[in-house]
């Protein structure tokens, strides 16, 4: 089958079971969306599989059925933000950010330039030789970012990026990651974002896939024609929310 050119990837049939303790766990059941040039947004209760989702997204977890198709043109690049990031205690924010590039194959001088230009993007220029234990959790989740910026994805997935911060945190940083997102200062095509916030889904993104509880099928898929920048106060916003809420509740 021939893909359209606004096509990034497709998920196509994924299906993924897990066994503990000799019982089947199934997680996933016959997952597809096609996701094109646009932020999206996956919206489920805990534990239905969104983590596992992404997971195969990202190509860290293969499904028992079905596949995940990209159109980039070569190999996707993919920027991944986890549910519970670590960065490693003893190297500092730039080395942290450095890493990954490095693991990748990137010559040192080259990932470090990428690293520091991650850094600025995340506005943390300036704490480039600090350690995570210096850092607030907010700079932290930055620095986290940052990480997944440096490899100038083609795809970037989230993982409930937003969840562990104070509401201003958070506030500041989805701003910044929407800033991010429509600059086009990175070549970022598509944005997968998990969130258990129907608002945060509503107020970032273009379409929002709705899972069910385990196993995770799409409930249903909601565009997001509302025009930028929103606010919650703003009553498209708001009808919206509360449609979502029915399809989740
Ligand atoms: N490696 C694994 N081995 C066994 N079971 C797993 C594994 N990873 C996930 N699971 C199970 O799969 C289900 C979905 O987990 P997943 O982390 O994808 O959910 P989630 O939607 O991201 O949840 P949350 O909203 O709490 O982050 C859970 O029941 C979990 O116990
Ligand atoms: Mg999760």
């Amino acid at each position: 089958m021939s893909l359209s050119k606004d096509l990034v990837l497709e998920v196509r049939g994924v299906s993924k079971s897990y066994t503990s303790g000799g019982k089947v766990f199934e997680v996933l059941k016959d997952i597809n969306f096609v996701v094109g040039r646009e932020y999206i947004t996956i919206l489920g209760p805990s534990g239905c599989g969104k983590s596992t989702l992404l997971r195969i997204i990202a190509g860290v977890e293969k499904p028992d059925k079905g596949e995940v198709v990209f159109n980039i043109g070569g190999k996707a690049r993919i920027g991944f933000v986890f549910q519970f990031p670590t960065l490693l205690p003893w190297m500092t924010v730039l080395g942290n950010v450095t890493l990954p590039l490095i693991a990748a194959g990137v010559p040192k001088n080259d990932a470090v330039e990428r690293a520091r230009r991650a850094l600025k993007i995340v506005g943390l220029e300036e704490l480039d030789d600090f350690y995570p234990s210096e850092l607030s959790g907010g700079m932290k989740q930055r620095v986290n970012i940052a990480r997944a910026l440096a490899v100038e994805p083609d795809i970037l997935l989230m993982d409930e990026p937003f969840s562990n911060l104070d509401p201003l945190t958070a506030e500041n940083l989805r701003s910044e990651v929407l800033d991010i997102w429509s600059s086009s200062i990175l070549p970022i095509k598509s944005v997968i974002m998990v969130t258990h916030n129907v608002e945060e889904a509503v107020l970032m993104s273009d379409k929002i896939i709705i899972l069910s509880p385990r196993p995770a099928r799409i409930v249903k898929v909601v565009d997001v024609n509302i025009p930028r920048p929103r606010t919650r106060k703003m009553t498209e916003v708001q009808e919206l929310v509360d449609r979502v809420y029915e399809y989740v509740s």
